[in-house]
């Protein structure tokens, strides 16, 4: 279920689009459930932004029934009937409990199948259960449940209730879409109500049990900041416990975020205030310093990022040296033992095997060789303000100090590039290019000008 609105977040997004451990918490749902059952068994119900849900979690490869009117967990399912006709048995799950774990939702569905119950539910015994419906069992020890009570219609006396409802159930298809047209809008919210199914079962004579989760924190609901916070940092916490258990050393690790899909190999080292997001892998004996910002990039084995670097959908590969400062924007591509330093951004580039670019360059649209030296201040002008040109530097070419490459232009096979040049035609191999204007020397000038000046100071005097 992932129509809602998610109202007291007050956010113009939907509320299982908000992301937690880096993406958004209907992926995570999504993400358990396909542990369990096979995609193609999967629906999202989905209403409120319907398109962006759907986009959003498209690549998970499941189908959506589209709950265009949201008028509750109930009617969700009514929705759904159609969908959901040719299934003995119906899981459903609540889109914005992104803690849930495969484990657990097989254990309610194991659960429901050996008590043959027409309806169980999955609960948690909260220490705070403010919000959340309450659980009325037949008695202390049953497994079988007489209600389940919202919030807003708490008695006094349930208002001690810790049992919660989790938002989780086994249904037997048949008998959930037999009564289900029983729900009814009665209710402080005016909704249908899902929960309510388990007093109309009874009353039916079927079997309504509820079963407990193990750990109560699976089951915790983002329905407002503070929760969808804690419920972050929750999943960053035991990620980088994951982490630390295979092998990687992390250094404060409550300053890094790490999003829930990175992977990182044994004996890499991330320094105190690092962000490793989105669908990044790193290699092992890798070395994060500080404050760097690494997203959606491949990075090989042995490398060592020296603080603060920013890298986009960039390919790092084994014993490349980044940084301090380094820019890495989308298409970068860093060959083996090659160094970017201080201040150098990239865009859609190779940079081949141990060529270094170590000061101040701006390296767009280039297809660089390998062992290949750029020196400091190196700019290749890739812009004409319509269009963008490539740069191509073979290997073993010398790029002087503050050089521009005016592209499209090649620098070809071990030409070297004088310092401060502006190259606008093509390098031939083996060659020296220089592009800049002669050096004048007017020897005594300084000296004629300050006796000049020093004369008429005399005569104003
Ligand atoms: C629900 C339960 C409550 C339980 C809690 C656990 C009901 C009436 N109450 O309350 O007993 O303790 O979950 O987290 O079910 N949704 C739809 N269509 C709708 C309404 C909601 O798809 O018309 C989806 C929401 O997007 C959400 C899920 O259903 O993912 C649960 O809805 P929500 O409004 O969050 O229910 P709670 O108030 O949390
Ligand atoms: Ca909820």
């Amino acid at each position: 279920m992932a129509a809602g609105k998610g109202t007291r977040l007050k956010s113009k997004h939907p509320k299982v689009l908000h992301e937690v451990g880096g993406k958004p918490v209907l992926a995570h749902v999504i993400e358990a459930a396909a542990k369990v059952v096979p995609l193609r068994n999967i629906r999202a119900i989905i209403g409120h932004e319907a398109e962006l849900v759907r986009r959003a979690v498209a690549d998970s490869g499941i189908q959506f029934v589209l709950q265009a009117e949201q008028k509750g967990t109930g009617h969700a399912l009514m929705v759904a009937r159609d969908a959901l006709k040719d299934f003995d048995c119906i899981l459903v799950l609540s889109g914005d409990a992104p803690l849930i774990t495969a484990p657990t939702i097989e254990k309610l569905q194991e659960f429901h199948v050996s008590r043959k119950a027409a309806m169980t539910l999955l609960t948690a015994v909260l220490e705070r259960p403010f919000g959340y419906g309450r659980v009325i069992r037949k008695s202390a020890k049953s497994a079988e449940v007489r209600a389940i009570v919202e919030q807003k219609a708490l008695s006094g006396a349930q208002q001690e209730i810790r049992e919660i409802n989790a938002g989780f159930y086994a249904f037997n298809a048949k008998t959930l879409f037999k009564y289900i047209d029983r729900l009814s809008t009665n209710n402080p919210h005016a909704e249908f109500y899902l929960t309510d199914m388990a007093t109309i079962l009874g009353k039916a004579k079927e079997r309504v049990v509820a079963v407990a989760a193990d750990d109560p924190y699976e089951v915790l609901g983002g329905n407002t900041r503070a929760e969808l916070m804690d419920i972050d940092q929750r999943i960053r916490r035991s990620k980088c416990a994951q982490l630390m258990s295979d092998g990687v050393s992390i250094f404060y690790p409550e300053t890094c975020v790490i999003d829930s899909d990175v992977t990182i190999g044994t004996d890499t080292v991330i320094e105190p205030f690092v962000q490793i997001r989105g669908k990044t892998s790193i290699g092992s004996d890798c070395r994060i310093r500080s404050y760097s910002i690494i997203q959606n990039s491949e990075i090989g084995n042995g490398v060592l990022i020296r603080p603060g670097c920013i890298l986009d959908e960039a390919l790092v590969a084994d014993g490349a040296l980044l940084g301090p400062y380094s820019h890495l924007r989308p298409g970068s591509e860093i060959g083996k033992g090659a160094h970017v330093g201080n201040f150098v951004e990239t865009k859609k580039i190779r940079l081949g095997k141990g060529s270094k670019a170590n000061h101040l360059t701006y390296l767009g649209d280039a297809e660089i060789g390998a062992g290949v030296n750029i020196g400091a201040g190196t700019i290749t002008c890739n812009y004409d303000g319509v269009n963008k040109h490539k740069t191509i530097i073979e290997d073993n070419v010398f790029i002087g100090s503050d050089s521009t490459l005016v592209a499209p232009v090649s620098v070809r096979r071990g030409a070297y590039v004088g310092a401060a040049s502006c190259i606008t035609d093509d390098v031939p191999e083996d060659s020296l290019a220089i592009g800049r204007g002669r050096q004048i020397v007017k020897e005594g000038w300084v000296k004629a000008k300050r006796e000049a000046q020093k004369g008429s100071g005399q005569k104003n005097k």
